[in-house]
């Protein structure tokens, strides 16, 4: 069998890991749009799942990398050179941050983020339980899928973890399971994979006291609310939690690889002892990355992206009204559009595909439908887009 075309490759070639990818053929995005290699534009509403936070191709993502690679893109192993891309960042992020949260670790990635804090807080209590919500996802690696609230994306891959145990988002009662054994809670202020649903206030500082009172540390998992997507540049300044450790990724790179943990200094002080080298990545903190990563975050300061993105989540729920709409959940710029059945999700997300607008679905929510654009979006955008949905949604 002859095997030419892109799909041919791409599906022989490159492992599969879902019977139904959308397939489509990128050629080159600019800004809000895609391009396929058909030359058809589409709006993006999907931001590579959050992280193309400063839109594509953006100038001053591209400087940064362009003038980091002209001077060197990788001498060592994290954590024994100095330079100067991982300085400057590690800094940008303590002035942006909580004193507590003064001391970075830079990871590949989310799920090597949560590792590396799941580790971390290990070593800081003394404790081995780490306690995660149901319906949770912290990443795919071996220890965030240990936590994971989804029993169906785990069973195969059993035994993982032991001492990893669930509460219920948003339920008080069930933080009862968080007890003396517990080294540490992770959670989501926003939930990622179940359609955005919000931590509120009265749990979020339930779960506070009660940590508080078993002395087990505070794991936040802003991974898909960070740089600025929620409102804030975290999303836990929202609410009164400050984490014991940080976890960020996906929209700190603007679309380059990064993540990182961060904790004070005295508690990652314990990964240098008790083994040395507690935690060990070649690539972590990649000098290109880390440019990319400033270059992220100092444009979304210098353009008060953040301060913008009430404004924009208003225009998106005062637009995204109609009879096929049940509501529209999340915070900010992560919105969900939720449907009533999952036919009408799969049929939406292929029509407005076919309509030149990228929408996406959540992996533990079939009747809900992804809104994560850019950060950059503008009003002219959100309009475009939503009337894009409304028409297709009149023809479901
Ligand atoms: C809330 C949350 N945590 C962790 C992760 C894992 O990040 P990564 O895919 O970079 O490993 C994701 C990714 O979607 C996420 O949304």
């Amino acid at each position: 069998m002859k095997k030419n075309s892109a799909k041919d490759i791409f599906q022989t070639y490159q492992a599969q890991t879902f019977k139904y990818p959308s397939l489509l053929n990128i050629d080159h995005c600019k800004g809000v749009y895609v391009y396929d290699t058909e030359n058809k534009k589409y709006l993006d509403f999907v931001a590579g799942v959050s992280a193309c936070s400063v839109g594509h191709s953006n100038k001053r993502i591209i400087e940064a990398v362009k003038k980091q690679i002209d001077k060197y893109y990788h001498v060592m192993v994290y954590g024994e050179y100095i330079q100067k891309p991982q300085l400057s960042l590690a800094k940008l992020l303590a002035d942006n941050l909580p004193k507590t949260l003064s001391t970075t670790y830079f990871t590949n990635s989310g799920t090597e983020a949560i590792e590396g804090a799941m580790k971390l807080a290990k070593r800081i209590s003394k404790k081995s339980e780490i306690i995660s919500c149901l319906d949770s996802y912290h990443g795919s690696t071996q220890g965030s899928l240990s936590i994971m609230g989804k029993e169906f994306y785990k069973a195969s891959f059993r035994p993982l973890l032991p001492e990893c145990n669930k509460i219920i988002f948003n339920d008080i009662n069930s933080l009862d399971n968080i007890t003396n054994k517990t080294a540490a809670v992770v959670i989501e202020t926003v939930q990622g994979a179940s359609g955005f649903k919000i931590a509120t206030d009265k749990f979020l500082n339930a779960l506070k006291e009660k940590c508080k009172s078993c002395n087990t540390l505070i794991i936040l998992d802003a991974i898909q609310t960070c740089y600025g997507r929620t409102g804030s540049l975290f999303g836990f300044e929202q609410t009164t939690i400050i984490p014991d450790i940080l976890c960020i990724a996906k929209g700190m790179g603007g679309g380059m690889p990064i993540g990182a943990f961060i904790s004070s200094w005295g508690n990652m002080e314990k990964l240098s002892h008790n083994p040395k080298l507690g935690h060990i990545t070649t690539f972590g903190g990649h000098p290109v990355n880390c440019a990319a990563s400033s270059a992220t975050l100092n444009y979304i300061l210098d353009n008060h992206l953040v301060q913008k993105i009430d404004a924009k989540e208003a225009l998106f729920r005062k637009l995204l009204v109609h009879k096929k709409i049940r509501s529209v959940s999340g915070k900010g710029l992560m919105l969900s559009l939720d449907l009533f059945s999952e036919n009408d999700t799969n049929n939406l997300v292929a029509n407005c595909m076919k309509d030149g607008l990228l929408l996406f679905y959540f992996l533990f929510n079939s009747e809900s439908v992804r809104i994560t654009p850019p950060l950059t979006i503008n009003e002219e955008e959100i309009e475009l887009g939503c009337n894009i949905i409304l028409r297709n949604l009149d023809t479901l």
